[in-house]
């Protein structure tokens, strides 16, 4: 397709042609862990992270949006909440944004400078706000009330930008409870409610030290050109302070994530590039240098760079359906299991020594080891038949899957590892990026220490 030149001097390709990233580049991980013992009888479940594959969509993300002077990429913490999977994309130049105290936490841990870490929230506690504003890192109020709250608690020293963030009510996605901008949402100050506008702008006029306007229109389910639309409203509202206050005191935008992720099959799409370009033709001006620009994606960088391995433990009939049970449930697929449509995942079979598994595919039902009668993660998903001791693979799973897992049934939180191929042997290493919960662990985090703290009371 041909090349067009943007009014911020921006060459677009229209379209942007998909990308693949195969789900095969995993089989040689696959095997290698179950020859090296990572996946076994003993080990029935684990998630993998791929290194390389992490770097390249950083990469992608820097290229896509490389014209634009003066961005801020930060990862969403919450998509992969672990402290090596931060570290490594700290050092790939990122920033971090948190959305809780523990995840400030995990940004430092990890090495991220306070300059480059974000924290946004809808319910931040003074304590929270002291900390991040002790620390230098940048804050979004999420209303006007957190504001007057950052108005008692500012030190003129410190060093934290500050923003507000707001809903450009631009609608919601096909996942409703993924949609941020929707009239009603719990995010930002609602710009399209009567008298909100004014009482932005109001806001920004009181706090010369406010200087950043945010919004994440998001996530998975939004079209593009819904989180444009979002960005470029923001855009103009940041116009329209700086204008009115005769001063350019906005100087930057937090554009927020929430690109969403193909989960259907191995094409990268949509792209950064992509999303670029429709960010180009919502708001021409974005790109011109005339806002510093932070960014906050999550899913998109790590999803299709992880994946989960289970153990099939049985396999039984149940009138005429097959199921096979495994290790991988709600415990590490939570929002797969209970929103089925809105976050299908594709599986894969692998035999005992973790090979692809061969054969005449018939329509299974891949279980969890949850104790309740939806834990499926796949509904009649036509594969070669499993066997019990072969293994599954969920695809897709790096982010907001095993790194934040649910503690049903006491099940143990899975081990989870990054690894690397090294060519041209094709050997793979791994690294242990969380061990698997111990059953110690799991009774002290049950109470063990207080456990005759009821019948004691008398
Ligand atoms: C404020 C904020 N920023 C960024 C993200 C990351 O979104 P995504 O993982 O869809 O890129 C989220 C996700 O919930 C969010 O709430």
């Amino acid at each position: 397709m041909g090349a067009a030149i943007t009014d911020s001097g921006r060459t677009t390709q229209t379209p942007t042609p998909p990308r693949a990233r195969p789900a095969v580049r995993f089989d040689a991980a696959v095997r290698a862990a179950v020859g090296q013992g990572l996946l076994s009888e003993s080990r029935p479940v684990a998630g993998f992270v791929d290194t390389d594959g992490v770097r390249s969509s950083v990469t992608e993300l820097r290229e896509a949006f490389g014209h634009s002077p003066g961005v801020l990429h930060t990862f969403a913490a919450k998509a992969s909440s672990l402290i090596p999977v931060l570290r490594l994309l700290a050092e790939c130049g990122m920033g971090c944004e948190v959305a809780s105290p523990g995840e400030l936490r995990l940004a430092v841990e990890a090495g991220f400078a306070p300059g480059t870490i974000v924290l946004d929230s809808p319910a931040k506690t003074r304590e929270e706000i002291r900390l991040a504003l002790a620390l230098g890192v940048a804050v979004n109020a999420d209303s006007i009330d957190e504001l007057r709250r950052i108005d008692a608690l500012r030190n003129r020293d410190s060093a934290s930008v500050l923003g507000l963030r707001v809903n450009p009510q631009v609608g919601g996605g096909a996942i409703g409870p993924m949609s941020t901008a929707t009239d009603t949402s719990k995010f930002g100050v609602a710009l399209r409610d009567p008298g909100a506008r004014e009482e932005v702008v109001r806001a920004f006029e009181a706090r010369p030290w406010l200087t950043r306007l945010h919004a994440h229109v998001g996530s998975q389910g939004c079209p593009l050109e819904l989180i444009a639309a979002g960005v470029a409203q923001t855009y103009e509202l940041a116009e329209e302070i700086n204008e009115r206050l005769g001063t350019r005191q906005v100087t930057s935008l937090d554009i927020g994530g929430g690109l969403p992720v193909n989960f259907s099959d191995d094409t990268v799409h949509p792209t950064y590039t992509a999303y670029v370009d429709a960010l180009t033709a919502a708001a021409p001006a974005l790109f011109s240098g005339r806002y510093t620009l932070v960014t906050e994606f999550g899913r998109s960088l790590l999803a299709k760079n992880g994946f989960i391995g289970a153990r099939v433990e049985y396999t039984k009939d149940a009138g005429d359906r097959r199921i096979a049970l495994t290790h991988a449930g709600a415990q590490t697929a939570t929002r797969t299991v209970f929103m089925p449509d809105s976050w299908p995942l594709r599986v894969g079979a692998f035999t005992e020594d973790g090979s692809p598994k061969q054969g005449p595919e018939l329509a299974q039902d891949i279980a969890g080891p949850c104790c309740f009668a939806g834990d499926v993660v796949a509904h009649g998903r036509k594969l070669p038949e499993l066997a019990e001791g072969d293994f599954v693979v969920l695809y897709d799973t790096g982010a907001y899957y095993f790194s934040t897992p649910w503690a049903y049934n006491s099940l143990p939180r899975p081990a989870v590892y990054g690894f690397r191929s090294t060519a041209p042997e094709g050997e793979v290493k791994f690294a242990t990026v969380r061990e698997a919960q111990t059953m110690d662990a799991i009774a002290a985090e049950s109470g063990l220490a207080h456990a005759d703290a009821l019948t004691g009371l008398g």
